[in-house]
């Protein structure tokens, strides 16, 4: 198949209806041209292959398989692997199946804990985002299967998800919401993108071409193909224009005659429109070149895979006393619906069919006893149940309550109303506290609940919806068969009044303004030096570990560099486990507000007991960079950034300095506006103002010795706010002055 040589045979016609699918799941075939037609379905954390009617709302039934861990689990493993096996595995079911793409990662922004599709998303931080996505698209590509990174972009809620528009400023989208998907773009290589269906600032995503042209394919240099969420476009043409490649799902009304007359009419031109298809036949060929006929997929295999990455991805939020892991032969109570019905995965689009999800009860078998403890359907306070789980939980030595969201809380297609969890299980929890106080709770869900009763319960276990499997994974970890591993890719704040975007979520009036800027999740909670429940990257394992030997190669850099970084860790406890070192970098002085550490690299290491292993990573100019908008390009100041390990956000362990030096200029231009201060940053302003200053009678501050400190500093407050027109007006200069002083400055 030559996608050029069918491209110059098609008719204007073929071409405009080729850039809509055959049906909710297939792109057209031209059978005259001997273009089969393809399948794409719903994942990411599993395969959605409806055979029957289909649907984008994961109503009608799919195939039965295996369901992994959710994104908001699979970020928690801060682990590559663990993202390039899921992918592996998903990548040869979708052989199996003869499926040619699998929609997801999911790499939106967890914005607000309140998103209901926070499940579907990895992070508050965008390249821990974008690197575990990144990794997952390698491994499903791998095997021959296109990844189709979605909702690109600003989808961050899901109340008005199809009409609203994300207003947010240039810099804010350049260092929080797009990162994610340009790593994903060009490390990972995506060969397919899937526009939102909300606009930003305006422009509906399917029709922006500042988006998916300028960004995507100019500057990101990218030749994957853009597909619409389904549903989503408005205009058709516009969306042909701006680089909008296939419409889902088409079906036979979707004719594309709307492309054909502005073809014809001229409002859109048909290189334009050559160039979709062109991507589109691409795609196409690729899926057959790659199609391996003979695959077969083993579940049970899968299920196994499932179990082990659940295991990787939970986290160990507290565990005060080490009363985990339990010790075997000691009487445990499991208490709570979800022991029994575990909460595994959210509703909506990705929601897979699988035939038996395990339960924590059913794995621990004997070993437990068991009380319902709360209805997982209401928010109501059972008294019996409750009675029940407080007499079950005194006897035994240890009670694990198993607790969290239930499926009514979080979905796609709404967000959820407050981030408590339902008053039953709130209820239970501090009742079961009060009776035994070696309480542990396991919590489910996509992303955080308020933690009232977190002062009176030992130990916690956050799940979060860990697939089909983690039931049985919940058990290994208890047991301490699987030692914790995973951290919080997200910040549990304490209140929901306390996160950043509490008072424009979900906006207004169809339009949410992302007013809290670049200061999403730890951004904000370090900036305000707030408390938090548990901060960005805690999780604690049942082995310890110890940082040392922090190096850098250079201490002084270019941005045209790359800073190698080295650190050792070393397992200090008497079990095996896994340590995420953590790096963070922090800009010491700068001209623009900037968060006080970002994650910038992390790494993943098993180590055994009083094993050392020495971790590298490497930095570039984007480790100290932040988006200007004066250049429209990340940018650094030059000046000292210090570099963090940590084992979270909150417990840095080691630092260094180093300087960097920025080689960009910023543009600076010199208006009648400009004022004594900005020019006195700005290198060639300074000398000539330092001039001035030394010469002429502009140097009060001499004169103020007299007047005391503080009006020393209203003098120089004052002199730093005058703008150079005012210079006129108090007789310094004359207006010709002025006007060559400023022309000398921008020459
Ligand atoms: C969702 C997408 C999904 C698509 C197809 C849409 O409603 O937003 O994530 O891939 O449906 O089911």
């Amino acid at each position: 198949m030559d996608p050029k040589a069918i491209l110059s045979q098609m008719t204007l016609e073929e071409k405009a209806a080729f850039c809509s699918g055959r049906d909710f799941w297939r792109t057209k075939a031209i059978d005259r041209l001997g273009v089969p037609s393809v399948m794409m379905c719903d994942g990411p954390h599993g395969l959605r292959k409806q055979e029957g009617e289909g649907d984008h709302l994961g109503i009608n039934k799919s195939i039965e398989t295996v369901c992994y861990p959710t994104a908001a689990a699979l970020a928690s493993s801060f682990d590559r692997d663990v993202m390039r096996q899921l992918g592996e595995a998903l990548g040869r079911e979708c052989q199996a199946e003869d499926v040619a793409m699998l929609l997801g990662p999911g790499l939106n922004i967890k914005r607000s804990p309140l998103c209901g599709r926070n499940f579907e998303y990895f992070s508050e931080d965008p390249h821990l985002a974008g690197e575990m996505g990144a990794a997952y698209v390698q491994a499903l590509q791998g095997e021959g299967v296109a990844a189709c990174a979605k909702h690109f972009a600003c989808n961050d809620q899901e109340t008005l998800r199809m009409s609203g528009s994300s207003n947010l400023d240039e810099r804010t989208l350049r260092e929080i919401y797009l990162p994610a998907f340009e790593g994903v773009v060009k490390k990972g290589k995506t060969r397919s993108l899937m526009c939102a269906y909300n606009a930003i600032n305006g422009e509906f995503c399917a029709e922006n071409k500042l988006l998916l042209t300028d960004i995507l394919r100019d500057e990101w240099s990218s030749d994957a193909f853009v597909v619409t969420d389904w549903g989503a476009i408005k205009d058709r043409a516009k969306g042909v224009a701006a680089g909008l490649d296939l419409e889902m799902p088409g079906g036979p009304n979707a004719t594309g005659e709307e492309i054909v007359e502005a073809v014809r009419e001229g409002t859109l031109s048909e290189a334009d429109l050559d160039r979709a298809v062109l991507r589109l036949l691409t795609f196409v060929k690729d899926c057959v070149d790659q199609r391996r006929s003979d695959a077969t997929i083993d579940r049970d295999a899968c299920r196994r895979l499932a179990r082990k990455l659940a295991g990787e991805c939970a986290v160990l939020m507290k565990n005060e006393g080490g009363l985990l892991p339990l010790q075997e032969g000691r009487t445990v109570a499991f208490i709570g619906e979800f022991a029994e019905k575990p909460r595994f995965q959210g509703a909506g689009s990705s929601h897979i069919n699988v035939p038996h999800a395990v339960s924590a009860l059913e794995s621990a078998g004997d070993a437990v006893v068991y009380a319902r403890g709360y209805d997982a359907h209401s928010d109501a306070t059972d008294a019996a149940l409750l009675k029940e789980a407080v007499e079950v939980a005194k006897r035994a030595e240890v009670a694990v309550i198993f607790a969290g969201l239930p499926d009514a809380f979080e979905t796609e297609g709404a967000d959820r109303e407050h981030m408590r969890l339902p008053d039953n299980q709130n209820e239970l929890i501090a009742a079961v506290a009060a009776a035994n106080p070696h309480t542990v709770v396991v919590l489910h869900g996509g992303s955080p609940v308020e933690l009232p009763w977190l002062e009176r319960t030992p130990a916690v276990l956050c799940v979060y919806l860990g697939g089909e499997q983690v039931g049985a994974a919940t058990v290994d970890l208890l047991y301490g068969r699987v030692n914790p591993s995973g951290h919080l890719a997200e910040t549990w704040p304490i209140r929901l009044q306390d996160n950043p975007s509490y008072l424009n979520f979900p906006g207004e009036e169809g339009v949410v303004t992302y007013a809290e800027g670049i200061f999403v999740g730890y951004r904000y909670y370090d900036k305000k030096d707030m408390p938090v429940n548990f901060c960005f990257g805690h999780g604690l394992s049942y082995a310890r570990f110890e940082y040392a030997d922090l190096t850098v190669d250079k201490e002084n850099v270019t941005d045209q560099e790359t800073v190698t970084v080295s650190v050792d860790v070393k397992n200090t406890g008497s079990v095996a486990g896994k340590a995420v070192a953590q790096l963070y970098v922090r800009d010491v002085e700068s001209a623009v507000r900037r968060p006080v550490r970002e994650l910038r690299a992390f790494e993943k290491v098993a180590l055994e007991p009083g094993e050392i292993q020495t971790v590298r990573f490497a930095l570039d100019k984007r480790a100290f960079a932040y988006w200007e908008p004066r250049c429209h390009d990340f940018f650094v100041e030059s000046g000292e950034f210090v570099i963090e390990i940590g084992e979270s956000s909150r417990d840095i362990r080691l630092s260094r300095s180093i300087q960097v030096k920025g080689t960009v200029e910023l543009p600076f231009t010199v208006t009648e506006n400009t004022t004594i201060g900005q020019l006195l940053k700005h290198p060639r302003g300074k000398e000539i103002i330092g001039r001035m200053i030394q010469s002429s009678a502009m140097s009060h501050v001499d004169q103020t010795d007299s007047m005391g400190e503080g009006s020393e500093r209203m003098m120089q407050g004052m002199m730093m706010g005058i703008q150079l027109g005012a210079l006129v007006s108090y007789g310094r200069i004359t207006r010709q002055q002025l006007k060559d002083l400023i022309a000398s400055l921008n020459a």
